[in-house]
């Protein structure tokens, strides 16, 4: 009689602190959806997660790439769209080369000729972009499958995703242990939170390659919005798109956004840089506070439905894309997407630094931690 008192008491208290468990899980993470994307061609399963904030935002984040797949964002009139250009379909993502919405490394942005040289060892990449290395290779950090797990964090709703990228894997050196947290809030954030160790000396820049279009994905090109770039240097390229290793100043040039400038303004002007890159596809060399501490890194406005997006970040750089590789292929919902339909804003390291010891490094070493944060924030005006 006595144990059976025991018994259920005991399991009472079992079947109560599940229940509580629950309870907290369902109160921390009220309402992430997780659902089937796809498989891959092994079998692996990859899951769509989709993260909501209390005034409606959503943002559905896959496994596949640790990639954005959709950000839905209220206009002046509370009406969401889409911002962000991307595919229905784990397939399209797996044979795109367009980096929508991806989690970019090992390397973000170009290595010249695939080279660089580390402790006096001289590695070579995989060369994917004529003769250089683009975005960590043939098959970078956006190709791969990531763990994930729902967090819930002080913040908002959190997805965790993680990669361990072996030993030279794409030509890099050391095991990169990398993860990157997307956290959506209620004050309309989406914030990405990096962090990488490393067991071998080897090079991270580590960025995120969401297209925008604030007027809604597919709804035309990006010309009319406003932008505004808080740098008064930017970093010329050559026919490559490699750095100069100049810092040049943006007074005087179409590089100038220092005050809200339309992106179509000075598009076409006959500049050398703008010709080279067929448009904006440059580094802006960012102004920032002392320390490492998130700064206004840029501000986007668009008219026609009052979104306006800012980009704060620790990173010292931000690579400005108009998307001039876009060329009229058809992505979610049938929507085309022509030449400048969409707006990258990748926040980084310079482009090349492993072969310019001048500009801030990108080396990371054993028993240190690589952290990084860029936090994407949208409201109305
Ligand atoms: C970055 C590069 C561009 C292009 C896009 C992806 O923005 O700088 O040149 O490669 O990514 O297409």
């Amino acid at each position: 009689m006595k144990f059976r008192v025991v018994a259920i008491a005991v399991i009472g208290a079992i079947m109560l602190s599940v229940a509580g468990h629950w309870a907290k899980q369902v109160e921390a993470n009220p309402m992430t959806e997780k659902k089937l994307f796809g498989k891959m061609p092994d079998g692996t399963e990859i899951y769509l997660y989709t993260l909501a904030n209390k005034n409606g935002m959503e943002a559905a984040i896959t496994s596949f790439g640790a990639t954005l797949v959709s950000l839905k964002v209220a206009d002046r009139n509370g009406k969401f769209a889409d911002v962000v250009l991307g595919y229905d379909t784990l397939e399209e993502y797996a044979n795109s080369s367009n980096y929508f919405g991806a989690t970019v490394g090992r390397y973000g942005n170009r290595i010249a000729h695939g080279n660089f040289t580390l402790d006096d060892v001289k590695y070579t990449l995989a060369l994917n972009n004529g003769e250089n290395s683009l975005h960590g290779g043939i098959k970078g950090f956006n190709k791969v499958v990531w763990t994930s797990t729902e967090i819930s964090s002080k913040d908002g709703q959190s997805l965790q995703l993680n990669y361990l990228s072996k030993d030279g894997e794409e030509g890099y050196p050391g095991n990169l242990s990398v993860q990157v947290v997307y956290t959506l809030t209620d004050r309309n954030e989406l914030q990405i939170d990096y962090s990488a160790s490393t067991d071998k000396d080897t090079v991270v820049n580590l960025t995120h390659h969401s297209y925008f279009n604030l007027r809604g994905q597919g709804e035309g090109d990006i010309l009319n919005h406003l932008l505004t770039l808080n740098a008064d240097r930017f970093t010329p390229v050559d026919a490559g798109l490699i750095p100069t290793g100049e810092l040049r100043n943006v007074e005087g040039t179409p590089f100038d956004f220092r005050t809200p400038v339309a992106i179509g303004d000075r598009i076409n002007q006959k500049d050398e840089q703008l010709k080279l890159g067929n448009g904006y596809d440059h580094n802006w060399v960012l102004n920032r506070k002392a320390g490492g501490q998130l700064s206004l890194a840029a501000k986007v406005e668009e008219s026609s439905t009052g979104r306006t997006m800012e980009v704060w970040t620790t990173e010292p750089g931000v690579q400005f894309y108009t998307g001039n590789f876009l060329d009229g292929k058809p992505g979610k919902g049938g929507k085309v997407y022509n030449f400048r339909y969409a707006l990258c804003l990748e926040t980084q390291h310079f482009p090349d630094s492993p072969n310019h010891p001048d500009f801030p490094t990108t080396v990371l070493k054993p028993g240190a931690h690589f952290r990084s944060k860029t936090v994407y924030h949208f409201s109305v005006k």
